[in-house]
């Protein structure tokens, strides 16, 4: 293989490892250790990934204090008890059973953030949540190369940001984006479990382009 050239197998591999990704959490983690060089390469991941005007705007913060983690917990379990409240009863039922977080339970935790820049940034001057859309990139390529390394990652978005940043001492500019937890699993399912509860099915993405115009 030329170093700048890909074949097929490339992507039929990348393909299969986007397939095989999958939102972890709570009741999946096992007990085993990430390894620091398997963490490096995740982290490597983040660095490889886009940003606007090369900005690299994210920051990680690695959570392994259990008191943190446990007032996370809590926040999430306030959070999830008003969020399942705009649901009808039978899918309030339904949400109630799901395990939607892992703080605990994941070997890893890390909390990552928006940094803007106080310089402009090239490309960002009219839409200035490519910032945010950078740091996303990031993360998704942490949840892919994971996936690679048979970690599993789950992002956990139902906390309250404001208390997030406070248990973490984040300074004030600092936006969070994500809350990960991360770990080895005893199984990574085949479909998105809300999938496979009829929570919500898979769009095909020709349904989702459109030629020229809405
Ligand atoms: C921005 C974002 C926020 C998410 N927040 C949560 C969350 O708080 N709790 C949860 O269990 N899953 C969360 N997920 C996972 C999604 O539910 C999951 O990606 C989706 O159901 C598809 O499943 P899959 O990732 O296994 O393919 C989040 C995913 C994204 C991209």
């Amino acid at each position: 293989m030329k170093p700048n050239h890909f074949e097929q197998e490339s992507a039929d591999m990348l393909a299969a490892i986007m397939g095989a990704r999958r939102d972890v959490r709570g009741n999946r983690f096992i007990d085993k250790p990430v390894a620091a060089d398997i963490l490096s390469q995740i982290f490597a991941a983040a660095e490889m990934a886009p940003s606007v005007g090369f900005s690299q705007p994210w920051e990680f913060v690695v959570v392994n204090n259990m008191k943190t983690r446990r007032a996370l917990v809590d926040n999430f379990n306030q959070v999830s008890t008003q969020a399942q409240k705009a649901f009808s009863q039978d899918k309030q039922e339904q949400y109630a059973a799901l395990k939607l977080e892992g703080i605990m339970e994941a070997p890893v935790n890390i909390a990552v953030f928006y940094r803007p820049s106080r310089l402009p940034v090239l490309g960002q001057s009219s839409m200035e949540e490519t910032g945010r859309y950078s740091v996303v990139c990031a993360i998704q390529n942490m949840w892919l190369m994971a996936r690679a390394l048979n970690v599993g990652m789950g992002w956990v978005s139902i906390l309250e940001a404001a208390f997030v940043k406070e248990q973490l001492n984040a300074p004030k500019d600092a936006e969070l984006v994500a809350y990960l937890c991360l770990g080895y699993v005893n199984e990574f399912l085949e479909q998105p479990e809300l999938e496979k509860l009829n929570w919500e099915r898979r769009k095909s993405i020709r349904s989702c382009i459109l030629e020229e115009s809405y």
